[in-house]
């Protein structure tokens, strides 16, 4: 069988970002800025980092703001360019290098991360294809491949999905899809059970799923084939459930950190630890940060 490749990465962005509010009244939460680049660019940037050149969102209403990101900005090049702000012109078209291309989708209501998925299908078509929720920002280990890299890397071998996964405290178990299974390799594990959100007291294990996921396409037919789970969504965690009656499924312990930014606190850390990290503002604001009184 010829080698699959991957070529195409999913955004579900849809959702309303109702834990941002009001923050996200007339803005797509995946446009919140953590220090100076869009919670959706990190996840842009990620995919690309795998090798990934077909960038797909699955968008809904009030999300114009993210098509425009991505998009040329015609008066805001033409000045810089004309102020010979050249450093200024190539951040602006670094967002959308020469080779990344964009498809858009709408999914008309919110009826879950399954149905997201499932919109997008019609331009996967029968092909492997990523699944990145922007809302988890991933930062892979310090000068090391990025968590879709390091996924991307073992899908080559493995050829079959691979789900991002991290241990999670046992009182969050709620707030993850859970897998159980036999580990198979150094943070290699061959999934035997997916359940969506469970109680602590039912989680099969604490490996929690992370918004990082490489699926192959006989997952639509298996999302399908679901009814509505848990907050009567069609969820993709049962999709991927019913999948492994049918392909293996690998879970990968990944290397870097996960800032859960659909909370607040997450949201938080990720923009205090990656300023620290910033070039330009780095120094500067670890010097505010110790200068602070923090009792
Ligand atoms: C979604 C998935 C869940 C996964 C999580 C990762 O949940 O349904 O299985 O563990 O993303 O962030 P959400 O956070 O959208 O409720």
């Amino acid at each position: 069988m010829p080698k699959l490749t991957l070529n195409k990465a999913v955004f579900p962005v849809a959702g309303l970002g109702t834990r941002f509010l009001p923050a996200t009244k007339a803005q797509p939460k995946e446009m919140l800025p953590v220090v100076d680049k869009p919670l959706i660019q990190y996840a842009v940037e990620e995919a690309y980092s795998a090798g990934i050149r077909h960038m797909i969102f699955v968008t809904g209403r009030n999300k114009r703001a993210i098509e425009d990101h991505f998009d040329t900005a015609y008066e805001l090049e033409n000045e810089l360019e004309m102020a010979e702000k050249h450093a200024l012109l190539a951040l602006v078209r670094s967002v959308q290098p020469d080779d990344m291309n964009f498809a858009f989708v709408r999914q008309p209501r919110s009826l879950g991360l399954g149905h997201a998925v499932l919109c997008a299908e019609h331009l996967v078509g029968n092909e492997p294809f990523a699944v990145l929720l922007a809302d988890d920002l991933m930062v892979g280990p310090a000068s090391g491949p990025s968590v879709l890299a390091q996924m991307a890397a073992q899908f080559e071998q493995l050829q079959q999905s691979i789900l991002a996964v991290q241990e999670v405290p046992l009182e969050q178990t709620r707030r993850y899809g859970i897998v159980a299974g036999q580990d198979v390799g150094p943070g290699l594990m061959k999934v035997q059970k997916i359940v969506e959100k469970p109680a602590p007291e039912l989680a099969p294990s604490r490996m929690g799923v992370a918004g990082r996921y490489l699926l192959t396409p006989a997952i639509f037919k298996h999302i399908r084939s679901q009814t509505a789970g848990v907050g009567g969504e069609l969820q993709l965690t049962d999709g991927i459930s019913s999948l492994l009656a049918e392909e293996t499924v690998y879970a990968l312990q990944y290397q870097g950190k996960r800032y859960d930014c659909g909370s607040k606190e997450g949201f938080l850390e990720a923009t205090v630890e990656l300023a620290l990290q910033h070039p330009e503002v780095g120094q500067q604001f670890r010097r505010y940060l110790s200068g602070l009184k923090l009792d």
